[in-house]
């Protein structure tokens, strides 16, 4: 009898096999890179070619999006030579999920054998140098969210206990995403992510204190993702799209529409740079 059937005694390292499991059965390729796509950027999953995609409903171990611009599946398919597969909608913490269940399926993608992992959201820009709209290369975050999401019974299947974090976004990944970006005549900026744990937007203050900390922009996400793909050992590429300034920068409110209007605006722009950063991620 497997585990699963003697009911709720399946480790999260076997709950993550068997999600890796019922992945294979639907599609048997060899899936290189793994790919988050956040609020507003979720339509390049729709551009793979020979596509298999699976709501999360149907993957054991995995939650349900509840977000607005969230569609809740994991699409398969080939960028180019490429096998990936792409989260359209990821989990968040604000949503009251615990961490281990934000980050599941960067565990499952690391079970499943990625080498990458292509991490983007939707942030607000605290660099006053920054535009709406423009996109940012993450070269390092800042885990405010209050809690690692490591903490807890260790499996060292899934790594070290204390991993190192000294180059969590790859410097060679970063400098592919800085080449393709000039090919494209595209302006990138590159900087330092806060996390939050949300769901309120910052007060101007806490954005004051961020920028004090020495960040670029400001989010809900990533960062656990980030974290957990280092601990096993995958290499990690972020991309934010600065869908707007952060509150207090330039004195207008923020709302969750306009974050996915900017989204939405750009998102020709970010689907090519993603197809042709991608095949170079190895
Ligand atoms: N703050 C936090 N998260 C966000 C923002 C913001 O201004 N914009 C998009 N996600």
């Amino acid at each position: 009898m497997m585990m699963s059937e003697m009911g709720g005694q399946e480790t999260l390292y076997e709950r993550v096999e068997h999600a890796v499991r019922q992945i294979r059965a639907r599609y048997p390729e060899e899936v290189r890179v793994g790919l988050v796509l956040g609020s507003g950027l979720g339509a390049f999953a729709d551009d793979l070619e020979e596509s298999v995609a699976i709501r999360y409903a149907e993957l054991p171990g995995f939650a349900r999006s509840t977000v607005e611009g969230h569609a809740g599946r994991l699409v398969l398919g080939r960028v180019g030579s490429v096998h990936v597969a792409a989260m359209q909608g990821r989990f968040h913490f604000y949503e009251g999920y615990s961490f281990d269940e934000v980050v599941f399926p960067i565990r499952t993608f690391g079970l499943l054998g990625v080498k990458s992992l292509v991490l983007t959201n939707a942030a607000g820009g605290i660099n006053v140098g920054f535009d709406q709209g423009a996109l940012m290369i993450i070269n390092d975050h800042l885990n405010l969210m209050g809690v690692s999401p490591l903490r807890g019974a260790h499996d060292e299947r899934f790594g070290q206990r204390f991993p190192d974090m000294s180059e969590v976004y790859a410097r060679d990944y970063q400098e592919i995403v800085v080449e393709e970006a000039r090919q494209m005549n595209l302006e990138l900026r590159r900087g330092i992510y806060a996390a939050l744990s949300g769901p309120s937007y910052e007060t101007p203050a806490e954005v004051r204190m961020l920028r004090t900390l020495g960040a670029d922009a400001v989010g809900m996400s990533t960062v656990p993702e980030a974290i957990v793909a280092r601990q096993m050992g995958v290499k990690v590429l972020g991309i934010s799209c600065i869908t707007n300034m952060a509150a207090g920068v330039i004195g207008e409110p923020i709302n969750h529409e306009e974050v996915m209007e900017t989204g939405a605006r750009v998102h020709q722009t970010f689907k090519e740079l993603l197809r042709r950063v991608i095949p170079r991620l190895v």
